[in-house]
């Protein structure tokens, strides 16, 4: 204390003056200085202020400043997209968790069903919500109005209407693969209609999920063709037989098997008169035939059947349309095998082995066969960890994925 004192009493009156004026104009800027550093912090701190989800900063520098991310090199790993939840209880296309399980008994609280009629020439669609999950909107086989529907809603510029044609005889449960084949259709090839040739609609709780999803579904009504030019069809398969080509003759599409699925639309095909692939040298795959209305390769092939009898095999059904076939080149195109491969022959190819697909456009899964030679269960919960062809076809159908679920423990 004392030697301060005598500091200050060491300076001139002129200084002390000095040092009174001049302090401030040292304190101020220095202020000012201090004010705009604590301003400069605050806003580099809002620049870097990861966002409260965002652990990763460099992302969040990159949306606020550029600039410094290049300059500091930062390498910027690109977002991750954040995973979505499936919580859908109906199937929905968004959903690619190939470990989500879907509720197979739910139902919607409405069913949308596309209905439509004609009057005085004029031809009404409307959609219909019922809460009736079972409702189906009905029409006759040859109906007008259902050639009106067919010609107005479907008709686009391919000589193949997009409408897919099943058959359906007798009173059957639907089973998983029949939901596959009809899911590939609707997600797939995307058809304006989904006719069901069908005597009975078919029966149980995946046949009430399907319509769940699908609106434009309709039940045509036909009976089961017990006779061909005179001779007795025995047997059920032969009847559909018959049935899948006078549904081709008559509104023309896309004819498939109910154990048939599609893996690539079909539309390259719709531009040709009619198209099948082969299942054998020597044998046509017909559990998906594609044919423009009255094509003139179905009117001859419905034509052979002149010669059936009852001990026929599989004579009708895949030889003579081979024989057809190569005989009229010009009437009808061949898409190799690319529709039933691998055949009933190499069925281990598609229930044990995992077979490359990425050719093919739809497959045939010999259901029948599945069920004599083979016990794994072919189901919703099975394939989530089914390492085969089999499996990673029906995941690709439901969860748009091959990739397995990983198993447990
Ligand atoms: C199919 O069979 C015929 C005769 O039976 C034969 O000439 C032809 O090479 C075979 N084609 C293929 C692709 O195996
Ligand atoms: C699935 O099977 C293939 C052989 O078809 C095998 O290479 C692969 O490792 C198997 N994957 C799993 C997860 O078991």
């Amino acid at each position: 204390m004392p030697s301060t004192g005598r500091r200050t009493g060491m300076f001139s009156k002129i200084q002390f003056l000095l040092l009174i004026l001049g302090l401030p104009s040292l304190i101020i800027p220095a202020f000012l200085v201090l004010l705009m550093a604590d301003r400069r912090t605050n806003n580099h701190e809002l620049f870097l202020q990861p966002k409260p989800m965002d652990t990763n900063v460099a992302v969040t520098m990159r949306t606020y400043a550029p600039n410094i991310v290049r300059d500091l090199k930062i390498p910027v790993p690109a977002p991750i997209p954040p995973m979505k939840r499936c919580t859908n209880t109906i199937w929905s296309e968004d959903c690619r968790d190939p470990c989500h399980k879907y509720n197979l008994l739910t139902k919607e609280r409405q069913r949308k069903q596309m209905i439509f009629s004609c009057v005085k020439n004029k031809l009404n669609i409307r959609t219909l919500f019922t809460k009736k999950p079972k409702y189906i909107f009905k029409i006759q086989f040859k109906d007008s109005c259902l050639h009106r529907m067919t010609d107005k809603y479907c008709d686009d510029d391919k000589a193949v209407p997009n409408i897919v044609h099943y058959v359906w005889f007798g009173k059957m449960n639907f089973g998983f693969t029949h939901f596959l084949s009809f899911l590939s259709v609707f997600k797939i090839q995307k058809p304006c209609l989904i006719l069901l040739h069908a005597d009975y609609v078919p029966q149980g709780s995946l046949w009430k999920y399907f319509l769940q999803i699908a609106p434009n579904i309709v039940h045509v009504q036909r009976k089961q063709p017990k006779k061909i030019y005179k001779t007795k069809i025995p047997s059920i398969e032969h009847r559909a037989d018959i049935a899948k080509l006078d549904a081709l003759k008559e509104y023309g599409g896309i004819y498939l098997d109910t154990d048939e699925i599609i893996l690539k639309s079909l539309d390259i095909f719709r531009k040709f008169e009619a198209t099948v692939s082969l299942e054998q040298n020597g044998t046509v795959a017909n559990s998906l035939i594609m044919a423009r209305r009255n094509a003139p390769f179905i009117k001859l092939w419905m034509e052979s059947y002149r010669t059936y009898t009852r001990a026929d095999g599989s004579k009708h059904s895949n030889m003579v349309p081979f024989q057809l076939a190569r005989n009229s080149k010009n009437r009808v195109h061949i898409a190799e095998n690319l529709f039933a491969t691998p055949n009933s022959k190499d069925l281990h190819k598609i229930y044990r082995d995992n077979f490359d697909w990425s050719k093919n456009y739809a497959i045939h899964m010999y259901t029948r066969l599945h069920d004599h030679f083979f016990d794994e269960k072919f189901s919703m919960e099975t394939i989530q960890t089914m390492n085969n062809t089999a499996g990673a076809i029906a995941r690709h159908i439901i969860y748009g994925s091959k990739d397995l679920c990983p198993k447990k423990g």
